[in-house]
């Protein structure tokens, strides 16, 4: 766990944040070890910013990587709070990830908040509703 969040501290430099200067960083960990980063991706069109979780899911599926296969994912903001996934990305965190994994928050005080990734989106819509 201390790694993966060392991981994400030193990710967050990536983050592409010219209008926010928020820069989030996401870790997946597989069940086998691997590992996957994101970071959030801004754009001069501000509604197509990209979420540092959505970006390591995008970047792990792109590698034919399957929801089965994943451990947890943390993310890390350089904030002494935790900032919380935002909707889309809890949306597209219980579709992507198993309803068990672990979402762990991770702050600048080296403080971590593990979440189970169905509670963050309770009654929430699945492609078992279609
Ligand atoms: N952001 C994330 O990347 N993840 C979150 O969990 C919350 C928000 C990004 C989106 C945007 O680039 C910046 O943070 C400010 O909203």
């Amino acid at each position: 766990m201390k790694k993966l969040i060392e991981l994400a501290k030193e990710n967050a430099k990536n983050a592409y944040v010219p209008y926010s200067h928020f820069p989030v960083s996401a870790v997946l960990e597989l069940k086998n070890g691997e590992i996957y980063k994101g970071v959030n991706i801004e754009n001069a069109a501000y509604g197509l910013a990209n979420c540092a979780e959505r970006s390591a899911l995008f970047a792990a599926y792109s590698n034919g990587v399957k929801k089965e296969q994943i451990k947890r994912i943390v993310v890390y903001t350089d904030h002494d709070y935790f900032v919380s996934p935002c909707g889309s990305c809890r949306q597209v965190m219980r579709e992507l990830m198993e309803e068990e994994s672990q979402v762990i928050l991770a702050n600048n005080l080296g403080e971590v908040k593990i979440l189970r990734n169905v509670d963050l989106l309770p009654f929430g819509f699945t492609k078992e509703d279609l």
